[in-house]
């Protein structure tokens, strides 16, 4: 049976508790119940080293641990900043529909389990995204249903509907394909996200 780091461990209780406290919709619930079941289950280890990107230099700032005035928020960060340095963060590829122009130093994404993850695994997706101040992020949709979690300000789409603000702590749920994006305000953007593909 596959082992798990102590820290990567952490961060998966820790993210657990999080979404317990936070995620309301009743979809999202549902699929943490099955994104947390699986997690359980520890998988192979994948990529680990460490990799930043330019724009996580906006971590300490983003994640500081005094930010936040909520118990599971901060032990969040707390354990996910002992995680970091093994995660590998990465550009989004592909097609860019929408985004700022300043998009591509912009931001970074880190896959703690899922698809070329620290737990490199193909049932669920958790991870982070760190987006620059006066970055959009463009429009993309996935198979896999999806809940965030958000942990600064800066806003979010669904389709073609309104920019809405979650704040930190805010939680929603993406339905399977639908059209979304995000964009940081005048403070770096940092969220979580759950995808349940099992
Ligand atoms: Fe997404």
């Amino acid at each position: 049976m596959a082992t798990r780091s102590s820290e990567l461990q952490d961060v998966l209780d820790a993210a657990r508790e999080a979404y317990r406290v936070h995620a309301r919709d009743p979809r999202s619930v549902a699929s943490l119940a099955r994104i947390f079941g699986a997690l359980d289950s520890p998988a192979e280890p994948g990529r680990t080293g460490g990799t930043r990107l330019p724009v996580c230099d906006l971590l300490p700032a983003a994640a500081d641990p005094a930010r936040f005035a909520d118990p599971s928020l901060r032990r969040l960060v707390e354990t996910f900043l002992r995680l970091e340095p093994a995660l590998t963060w990465r550009r989004r590829g592909g097609e860019a529909p929408n985004a700022s122009p300043d998009f591509v130093d912009g931001h970074a994404n880190a896959v703690i389990a899922g698809p070329g993850g620290l737990e490199n695994r193909h049932d669920v997706w958790l991870g982070v995204s760190l987006v620059a101040p006066g970055v959009r992020y463009p429009d993309h949709h996935h198979a896999p249903e999806e809940t965030y979690l958000v942990l600064s300000r800066g806003a979010f789409r669904q389709g073609d509907g309104p920019w809405f603000e979650p704040g930190i702590g805010g939680s929603f749920h993406n339905t399977p394909d639908i059209l979304h994006a995000m964009r940081a305000d005048d403070e770096p953007l940092f969220a979580w996200w759950a995808l349940w593909s099992g």
